[in-house]
């Protein structure tokens, strides 16, 4: 499925730019961030210029071609080999719950390793040609993986459906359609009508801005509530079911996802109503048991005591700002990903499903 816009775009051969869409600008101006060194790439990621769970992932693995780059052609082979694994090192270090960035250096690390382990004398340039290989190889998968899990999400969105979704897990969050957003779009282009409720999701209001401005450009009918409305929402109206994305799915399926799904998960069972995690295979970490071992970022104090750059609670008060929790997978209906449906998430569902092929 084609997108209205590029969340992110590597512009050139090997000595070429990293352009994205700047999201922190949303959906005010629509400017895209030419990032040139994997300093400025890293910086991009902790302001969230660029977000969402596989964007980051693919945006870092970009990242290495930043570093390499710069590397005189020729150079000594040991030399680019320690600057590629000194870059994942560091971009490593921006953001800590999203596995996709994890995954995706990892993929770029083994990708020098192997090329060196095949050619020992291959040149600067060839190794420069195999990691941007590499790096849009896993952009274009990541393209498919969301329209896999448009295709096997839709079957959940009924017509006239009203689904809640929570922060962005669309198109801005991921080189193609997005996860969560995935089977609505695919529903929708099927002809289905549908009713989106999205939390504006503070502090920093993913919901309000980005799910607003791409659901607003699709056609589908988008109605955004103050997160502390939900409860009220579902009690009230009838919702068909909660879709939400991830940054890190544990072995039994317990999932990490923007502050507030936790909540939102909770209300589900209490209401009864299906809560859908949709989220591709490179989300998943199953070296780590469950979800007590999640990292989950916590950041700045002034992202909930000041709104639009001007403070609105006292001075000197404490704050709590974790970016994720984590949902209990007994809570979760299923989750949805490119290789299928995986319904009452748990270990052995879990590593069924992840050991098919790729879509
Ligand atoms: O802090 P963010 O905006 O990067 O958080 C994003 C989310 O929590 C998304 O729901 C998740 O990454 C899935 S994106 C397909």
């Amino acid at each position: 499925m084609k997108k209205a816009f590029e969340t992110l775009r590597w512009a050139g051969t090997t000595d070429g730019v990293l352009e994205l869409l700047d999201q922190r600008k949303l959906p005010g101006r629509m400017e895209y961030l030419a990032c040139r060194t994997p300093e400025q790439l890293f910086e991009a990621i902790i302001t969230l210029a660029v977000r969402g769970a596989p964007a980051i992932g693919v945006a870092a693995a970009y990242g290495i071609c930043l570093a390499c780059r710069q590397l005189p052609d020729p150079s000594p082979a040991a030399e680019t080999l320690k600057t590629v694994l000194k870059t994942a090192d560091y971009l490593a270090q921006s953001r800590p719950t999203a596995v996709n960035l994890f995954w995706a250096l990892n993929r770029m690390t083994r990708t020098a390793q192997q090329v060196l382990a095949a050619n020992p004398t291959c040149t600067t340039g060839q190794l420069k040609e195999a990691l941007l290989a590499e790096a849009k190889t896993i952009e274009t998968e990541d393209r498919r993986m969301c329209d896999a899990i448009g295709r096997h999400g839709q079957q959940f969105i009924p017509d006239n459906a009203a689904i809640l979704t929570h922060c962005n897990a669309g198109a801005l969050a991921t080189a193609g359609i997005g996860t969560a957003l995935a089977p609505i779009y695919t529903a929708h282009a099927q002809g289905k009508k549908i009713r989106v409720y999205m939390d504006e999701t503070r502090p920093l209001l993913q919901g309000a801005r980005l799910t607003a401005w791409e659901l607003a450009q699709s056609g589908i009918e988008a109605v955004l509530q103050c997160d502390n409305m939900s409860a009220s929402l579902m009690k009230s109206r009838k919702i068909d079911a909660i879709l939400v994305g991830a940054d890190r799915i544990a072995a039994n399926g317990d999932t990490a996802n923007k502050i507030g799904t936790l909540a939102l998960s909770i209300l589900a069972r209490h209401f009864g109503v299906p809560f859908y995690v949709a989220a591709p295979s490179s989300t998943f970490d199953l070296s780590i048991p469950d979800g007590t071992g999640i990292p989950i970022e916590h950041r700045r104090d002034d992202e909930v005591t000041h709104v639009a750059g001007s403070r609105m609670a006292p001075e000197q008060i404490g704050v709590y700002n974790p970016a994720f929790d984590v949902t209990d997978h007994a809570d979760i209906t299923a989750i949805i990903t490119e290789h299928g449906v995986i319904e009452r998430p748990c270990t052995d569902t879990i590593r069924h499903c992840l050991r098919q092929d790729n879509p």
